[in-house]
């Protein structure tokens, strides 16, 4: 039986709008400006989005759902949630364990591109973004990126500011500062939308992410598309276990998993409306990797009027919605060591910060100093973000599915789905089927066919 009041004694979101912000804030994120358009652009484009949101409709909708279902009904950490529902079988700890270390792997590399946003906000802000040429943005970026000391700086004051917001608490840290942003960051998407359309290649821009061509699309790609799937909604690991778990038990979980999915994927979309057009008007590879936005988007700033401000509202509200993501991550790990290794607040996350900084220096060095130091011919960066992406977060989901699916009391889900018979909800039965039989299989193959075994 699920009683309807909110727990009172763990700190929770405000409302209706507080969940979705938070949620939405962890999903929206460098994820969608930053990975999205460049796993797009050396994928194929069109055809790798295709099959992107296929995922997110047959595999990432069920699994965010399950996600806010055992969160919400176990109100507890990752390790703690499944642990609670299922006492008996304490395997299921296990996924919990593994979405706390693949909470510091991310963090990690993660920190990188947020560094990085950092720069560019601070050169924006100096007025240095504007008034260079396309080959001076790119070697620009070259030279910041190698540099042993500068993308190290601002990567360990971005995971200090991430741990001060999480110090503050769910309400009036997280929930707040995504609230202000999350909508700034979309008004600023759509306005470099409309201006990235009146440039010279806009079209063979749309055409690159509309006009599908699968030859550039192989097995791997569609590893990459599952991986990206995961990381953009923040699947996989119990970001969404973890911040369900301060839902109160009145909110429409259903409606709020498609709204923040639909969110998610928009915005995803939408940066590559204003990537590519610009892309292909500057002359720059779609192919470019990781460096892609910081290079194309300093061009487009150049040919807007009052283009220095565009800038700084858009690196400002890219950090900004950095942070509302590492924040998730970063709360998986200290609510776990809050409440399973009874370490308090402040102390778990000052841990968490320090250990993270330490391993994120590598990442960030990995561009530079660090180069040439590969594991399995990926460089450190490269690997985490493998690992983490394609590997951990859909062997998380494909864990959550089963024991959504195949291991918890369909009483609970029913009771956990309509909040109580509170809400009707008519897609239970296409949930089950998915959530039991699709999305696991589904989960299976793309592994399968990805190593070469099928
Ligand atoms: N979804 C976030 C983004 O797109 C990253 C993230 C991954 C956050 C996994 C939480 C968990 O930037």
């Amino acid at each position: 039986m699920i009683t309807k009041k909110s727990n009172t004694k763990r700190d929770g979101f405000s409302g209706k709008f507080g969940i979705i912000a938070a949620a939405a804030g962890s999903a929206v994120g460098l994820g969608n400006i930053w990975k999205f358009p460049y796993e797009a652009g050396a994928n194929g484009g069109s055809a790798f989005i295709i099959v992107y949101i296929l995922f997110v409709v047959l595999i990432g909708l069920p699994v965010m759902l399950s996600e806010f279902i055992i969160g919400r009904n176990a109100q507890k950490n990752v390790f703690g949630a499944f642990r609670a529902i299922k006492p008996n079988q304490k395997v299921w700890g296990l996924v919990g364990m593994l979405g706390v270390f693949v909470a510091f792997i991310i963090l990690a590399f993660y920190g990188t591109v947020a560094g990085w946003t950092v720069e560019y906000l601070y050169q924006s802000l100096a007025n240095n973004l504007t008034g260079h040429s396309a080959e001076e943005y790119t070697s620009m970026f070259d030279e910041f990126i190698k540099n042993p000391y500068r993308p190290v700086i601002w990567q360990i004051f971005f995971m200090i500011l991430t741990g001060l917001i999480v110090l503050v608490g769910v309400k009036n840290g997280i929930e707040k500062s995504a609230k202000i942003m999350m909508p700034l960051l979309l008004v600023l998407l759509i306005g470099l939308g409309i201006k990235a359309l009146t440039l010279d290649g806009a079209y063979k821009g749309l055409e690159f992410l509309f006009y599908p061509d699968f030859s550039h699309f192989t097995y791997k790609s569609v590893l990459e598309a599952l991986g990206q799937s995961f990381f953009s909604l923040s699947l996989g690991m119990g970001t969404l276990i973890t911040y369900a778990s301060y839902v109160a038990k009145d909110d429409n979980i259903v409606k709020t998993s498609f709204i923040v999915a639909g969110a998610d994927t928009f915005i995803a979309i939408l940066a590559g409306i204003v990537i590519f057009p610009a892309v292909f008007a500057f002359g720059i590879s779609p192919g470019a990797g990781p460096g892609l936005v910081f290079v194309t988007l300093p061009n487009v700033f150049a040919q807007i009027q009052g283009g220095e401000f565009f800038a700084i509202a858009f690196f400002l509200s890219l950090t900004v919605a950095a942070l509302t993501s590492s924040i998730s991550l970063l709360e998986v790990i200290v609510a776990y060591f809050k409440e399973e290794l009874k370490i308090e607040r402040k102390f778990s996350t000052i841990i968490a910060v320090v250990v993270i900084s330490i391993l994120g220096v590598f990442c960030t060095l990995s561009f530079g100093p660090l180069k040439d130091f590969t594991i399995f011919g990926h460089t450190i960066f490269d690997a985490a973000d493998f690992l983490a992406s394609n590997i951990i977060l859909p062997i998380g989901g494909f864990s959550i599915a089963i024991f959504v699916g195949w291991f918890m009391d369909t009483k609970e889900i029913k009771a956990e789905i309509s909040s109580d018979n509170m809400y009707k909800i008519k897609i239970y039965g296409v949930y089950r089927f998915l959530i039991k039989y699709i999305v696991p299989f589904a989960i299976l193959l793309v592994f399968l066919s990805s190593i070469g075994i099928i």
